[in-house]
């Protein structure tokens, strides 16, 4: 079985002001620095208008830095957008693309996550693919086949295990503290990468890291993140406390 490094990425979300924010990267770069670093890669993606001082606080330690959405454009006139571009530009080695919530606030298709996952990778970016059904489509029976087809119409064209994570993150699981079972999980994780296998070969995808996210918390995360196709998570509530983040990337 091919090693994937897991990744445990946290989702500030719209949450924090300077304070709280810059005290949330600088107590998650002391704990690199103090002491043994967890066995993952460790990524924030803050609110963009956080992104630079949280950058300068990451600088020189493993703690990447990541913007929750992009632009497909370079530049231009798009008034309140940011562009891939401008991500890279402070320091920043991912971006989130489909949220869920950007799905549901800002009308987001399949195609338009596709166009921003494909900015994002050639901006330099590591894309991380959202996908997720919802409740209703889960209790219709529709889960694989929903998230086939997300996956389907959300891979950029030219993604390779080294510029695309895939999340998974059922929309029923999203902050609701109702997080899947580990079989749930598992099940839409090797779905995921069949699909992949398919469509990028069966060595891509078996190095190509799938996170889920959904609830996860300091006290569910070890039995996920021991799954065989869970290659990390996809963080937000838990991952606005120091304590509660780094637990679960000691999980890994
Ligand atoms: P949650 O959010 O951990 O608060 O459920 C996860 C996400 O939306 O990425």
């Amino acid at each position: 079985m091919t090693m994937r490094r897991k990744l445990i990425a946290g989702n500030w979300k719209m949450n924090g002001l300077k304070a709280d924010g810059l005290a949330l990267a600088q107590g998650l770069a002391d704990k690199l620095k103090g002491g043994p670093a967890p066995a993952c890669d460790l990524l924030v993606c803050p609110p963009f208008t956080l992104i630079a001082p949280v950058a300068a606080i990451a600088a020189g330690s493993a703690l990447a830095v990541g913007g929750q959405d992009c632009h497909a454009k370079t530049s231009g006139a798009h008034t309140g957008d940011t562009s891939p571009v401008m991500l890279a530009d402070l320091g920043c080695a991912y971006a989130i693309v489909g949220h869920s919530e950007r799905r549901t606030d800002h009308a987001e298709t399949d195609a338009v996550v596709k166009a921003k996952g494909t900015a994002a990778q050639a901006a330099g970016l590591i894309a991380i693919v959202c996908i997720g059904e919802t409740l209703a489509q889960r209790d219709a029976g529709q889960t694989i086949e929903v998230n086939r087809s997300q996956l389907q119409g959300s891979l950029p064209d030219g993604a390779t295990p080294d510029n695309t994570v895939i999340a998974y993150e059922p929309v029923w699981a999203i902050g609701t503290g109702r997080v899947a079972t580990p079989a749930q999980a598992q099940e839409v994780h090797a779905a995921i990468r069949a699909e992949l296998a398919s469509k990028l070969g069966g060595e891509a995808a078996s190095r190509m890291r799938i996170l889920y996210g959904g609830s996860m918390k300091p006290d569910n995360a070890r039995e996920l993140l021991a799954l065989p196709d869970v290659d990390g998570g996809l963080i937000g509530g838990a991952s606005l406390k120091v304590a509660d983040f780094w637990a679960i990337a000691e999980s890994c």
